[in-house]
């Protein structure tokens, strides 16, 4: 059941093939340790799972026509957690990358990554890479995964990519604007999210796309994630299609 989604006197849900897509998709991937939690299981045995329902989100998002698909995979405070689940989560990155190389190829997805690349093992930064290069002509849904991400950290080194323009002379510090800000983030170039997607029930960003999410619609569901199905997708869409979007205006 999806939280703050239904206005009390909203139409009944149009289908898939009547409403507007949004452009651009982001998904917090969260509730993987209470789900293992709930059976009794190891934390990362919900990774796990979290990972398979990730691959038929992308695949399905693919298919239906979103242009443009951000999932949350780790933060940069997720290296906080105990060591055993950092190290299982990089085993199953490592596991889920090796996969990813052909894995998208038939639906034609373009693998991005955002984040810093560099608080990963050379490994692992070369299975991003190498996805990186062996996706970056296809023609499809552009998958950016989020890894080793965090918003504050992405504003920081954008302001001091920007500072660095200036003193080098590359550019005018009266003409900063917020676009100059846009093309300094991991996602410069793509259009800022339509709808952000946090199941698991929590009310709250998790320092995900702060600068990006400005007029993001947000759609809270209770499912966490290794539950979370196609059907589940599709009524964030509807919910979202129902949304009025003002940008400020009336
Ligand atoms: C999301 O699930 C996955 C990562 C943050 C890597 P969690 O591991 O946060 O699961 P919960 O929120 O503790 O249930
Ligand atoms: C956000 O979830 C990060 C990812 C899903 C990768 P967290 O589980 O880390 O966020 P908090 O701790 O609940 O805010
Ligand atoms: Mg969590």
């Amino acid at each position: 059941m999806a939280l703050f989604g239904k206005k009390k006197d909203a139409l009944p849900a149009p289908s898939l093939e009547d409403i507007v897509l949004p452009v651009h998709v982001g998904i917090i991937m969260d509730g993987n340790g209470r789900w293992a939690k709930k059976r009794g299981l190891p934390r990362k045995l919900g990774h796990r799972e979290g990972a398979q329902v990730f691959r038929t989100i992308t695949r399905y998002c693919s298919k239906i026509g979103i242009k443009y698909l951000t999932v949350y995979a780790f933060s940069t405070e997720n290296w906080k957690r105990p060591e055993d689940e950092v190290g299982a989560l990089m085993g199953l990155f490592k596991s889920y990358l090796q996969e990813a190389l052909d894995d998208f190829q038939d639906d034609d997805i373009v693998v991005r990554f955002i984040g810093d690349k560099s608080g990963f093992s050379p490994e692992l930064q070369k299975l991003m890479d190498d996805n990186i290069e062996i996706s970056k002509d296809r023609k499809g849904m552009v998958l950016n995964i989020a890894m080793n991400y965090g918003s504050r950290d992405e504003i920081v080194r954008a302001v001091k990519n920007i500072s660095e323009e200036v003193r080098e002379g590359k550019l005018d510090a009266g003409s900063i604007d917020a676009q100059t800000i846009s093309d300094h983030l991991y996602t410069a170039g793509q259009p800022d999210p339509d709808l952000i997607i946090r199941p698991s029930g929590e009310y709250r960003i998790s320092n995900f796309m702060l600068w990006q999410s400005a007029y993001t619609e947000f759609v809270i569901m209770n499912k966490l994630w290794p539950d979370f199905r196609t059907a589940d997708l599709d009524e964030a869409l509807q919910i979202y299609s129902q949304r009025n979007r003002r940008y400020g205006g009336v």
